[in-house]
């Protein structure tokens, strides 16, 4: 029996929706956070706030024989109860919950980081797949996200602007993806791994910008 997948993301693997309302989310939460360096992605550090067991680390959860999904809560949690909130409000499994901390490079550099997720191993037949969810939290002017059908074809290349509280939803297992962060500052955005159902799809049913909702 196949995955369960949303027909919100069948065309094209991604749904921008609209940008994160509510109050603004302190800087302190992802600026105060325990960094692990781990190298996903370009020049990387990040946060780990969900984990398999719940412990500081980034490994993969089949490491530990779980699927992306059941995420357990770090000590991080103590330091970003509202990026947490954000996530369980959410009201879908969740796995992997992180923050990335991106150092800025060139263009040529980023399009050489373009890669895919592993977010399905484990995941067993008839469950829902596995995509993730972004909320961008200090992208500097100019972050792009650069996603491809195909590694290797720009003509099969979409490319995402980033500002603070921009909500994306991304099949990283099918698109080939990598953010491009001109500097000067590193970027920030949480990640996480949701499974797709009915509470993931109706959050992005509730996310979707005015004109698409109406369309
Ligand atoms: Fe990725």
């Amino acid at each position: 029996m196949p995955h369960r997948k949303l027909p919100l993301l069948d065309a094209t693997g991604f749904v921008i929706l609209r940008d994160r309302q509510g109050p603004a989310i302190p800087p302190e939460e992802w600026q105060r956070l325990e960094y692990i360096d781990w190298k996903s992605g370009g020049d990387t550090n990040f946060a780990p706030l969900a984990s398999a067991l719940g412990e500081m680390e980034c490994h993969g959860f089949w490491d530990h024989g779980k699927p992306d999904k059941d995420g357990v809560w770090t000590a991080n949690r103590e330091i970003a109860p509202s990026l947490c909130r954000y996530v369980e409000e959410i009201g879908a499994r969740f796995g992997r919950v992180r923050v990335i901390e991106l150092n800025p490079s060139d263009e040529a550099a980023a399009l050489r980081q373009l890669h895919l997720d592993d977010n399905n191993r484990l995941n067993p037949d008839g469950e829902g797949w596995v995509v993730r969810a972004w909320l961008e939290l200090d992208a500097p002017a100019g972050s792009t996200f650069i996603l491809r059908e195909r590694r290797d074809d720009p003509s099969t290349e979409s490319r995402i602007p980033l500002h603070p509280g921009r909500q994306l939803v991304i099949d990283t297992e099918r698109l080939w993806h990598v953010v491009h962060n001109p500097g000067p500052r590193p970027r920030h955005a949480l990640i996480t791994s949701f499974e797709s159902g009915d509470a993931l799809q109706a959050w992005m049913e509730s996310q979707l910008p005015a004109e698409v909702a109406a369309g």
